[in-house]
């Protein structure tokens, strides 16, 4: 197969990214099947379809007819079998749960053609385990997009134990076609670059709430100072509390405990302040997105740090053979989210020596093994 015969993409999942995911296949022309457990489901993510394509075509970005045949071109399930009967790419958006996950595939390999390839939108989990209950190790493979799926360019393109050649490039070439800008991760590791790179971020920011060492305004407000469109905490909100639970759950199982969720996350979780779907997470979205008073910036909080720990997770990433080179890294950090440069190009400018020298600090200070400088970022030649 290669990328031309891909006529028709199912996307299982119309939540925060399935809707998104449909909506950039249509963008890119493709026929579309979009499918929930519920209809009030697929409805709500229909909608949010349409919203965003009337936005877009406010913007004339798309014209009023390109909008009406995107609206064409796309049918929404609740029956996999439907769904998934004539498709030639499958996109899986559903909740991080591993027994889901592999639930959804294996009724994927019963129900869609021999030739369809099994793409999985997981944020972390194994390509490798997923792929084990299917008859098609070969044809599965990981496509990770982020959110907004319409806006942020970055997809993951994951490579499982099996994952052929051939299917790695049909999806890179699918990611190219949908405007995005693919990377290949070599190696399937948990949470692969982009959440692997920022999973020790989260530890620290973490730690400074637990902590009381600022605010998350203050923490935000000094990060929208440096020219990040969107501070960390608000970040934490916007992708969902329940998402950087369960990440941070199964980081804890497999990399290290390091990982184990803080309590204050836990009991948001629990009480269902998720963030922005639920109007309350750390901050209040019941009247739009929080705003955050840049006045009240903590000084003396030193992005630096971020940027060290950062560079110091993505070492290891190059260490392990995760990614193919420091640019890739530096091209995911920037596509993926809404920072300027990567961390390498930003390590070069302050200098790995310094950088190595504040997360043995770091690691000290919070009692956290993951914040220890690895031997290339001691070593300085990256
Ligand atoms: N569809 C179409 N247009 C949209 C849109 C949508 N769904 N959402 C926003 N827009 C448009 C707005 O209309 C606006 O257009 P304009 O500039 O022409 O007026 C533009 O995008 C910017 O939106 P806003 O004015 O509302 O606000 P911002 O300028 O802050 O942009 C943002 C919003 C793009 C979300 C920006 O804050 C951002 O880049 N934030 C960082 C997001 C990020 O880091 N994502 C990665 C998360 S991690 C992840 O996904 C991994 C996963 O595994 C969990």
């Amino acid at each position: 197969m290669r990328v031309e015969d891909i006529r028709k993409i199912a996307v299982m999942g119309a939540g925060d990214m399935g809707h998104g995911i449909a909506e950039v296949a249509l963008l890119a022309g493709y026929k579309v099947a979009m499918r929930d457990v519920e209809q009030r489901f697929v409805d709500k993510g229909l909608a949010r379809i349409v919203d965003s394509l009337e936005k877009l075509a406010g913007k004339q970005k798309i014209s009023q007819d390109s909008k009406q045949a995107m609206l064409g071109n796309i049918k929404t399930f609740v029956d996999v079998g439907e769904a998934v009967r004539d498709v030639d790419f499958v996109i899986e958006a559903v909740p991080e749960i591993m027994d889901l996950k592999k639930e959804v595939f294996k009724e994927l390999d019963k129900r869609t053609p021999k030739h369809a390839i099994l793409a999985s939108n997981t944020s972390n989990m194994s390509i490798t385990e997923i792929a084990s209950v299917t008859g098609r190790p070969e044809k599965v493979v990981g496509m990770h997009f982020f959110n907004p799926a319409v806006l942020m360019r970055l997809v993951e393109v994951i490579k499982g134990d099996k994952t052929s050649e051939e299917t790695m490039q049909i999806t890179y070439d699918l990611a190219l076609k949908m405007d995005k800008v693919p990377v290949r991760v070599e190696k399937d590791s948990i949470g692969f670059i982009y959440n692997r790179v920022n999973a020790p971020t989260s530890i620290l920011l973490g730690a400074i709430l637990e902590r009381g060492l600022a605010t998350p305004e203050e923490v935000d407000a000094r990060m929208r100072k440096a020219g990040m469109p969107m501070g960390p905490y608000e970040l934490m909100d916007y992708v969902g509390l329940d998402v950087a639970y369960h990440g941070s759950l199964y980081f804890a199982e497999r990399l290290s405990a390091d990982y184990t969720p803080p309590k204050w996350l836990k009991e948001k979780v629990e009480a269902g302040n998720l963030g922005k779907k639920t109007g309350r997470g750390i901050f209040d979205w019941s009247r739009g997105r929080p705003e955050i008073d840049l006045s009240k910036a903590k000084e003396d909080f030193d992005p630096t740090d971020l940027i060290a720990i950062q560079v110091n997770e993505a070492a290891k990433l190059l260490e392990e053979g995760v990614a193919k080179s420091p640019d890739d890294i530096d091209k995911a950090m920037v596509n993926g989210g809404g920072g300027a440069f990567g961390p390498f190009q930003l390590a070069r400018e302050i200098g790995f020596d310094k950088l190595a020298a504040r997360c043995e600090q770091l690691a000290r200070q919070f009692g956290v093994k993951a914040f220890e400088p690895t031997e290339t970022l001691k070593r300085g030649k990256i």
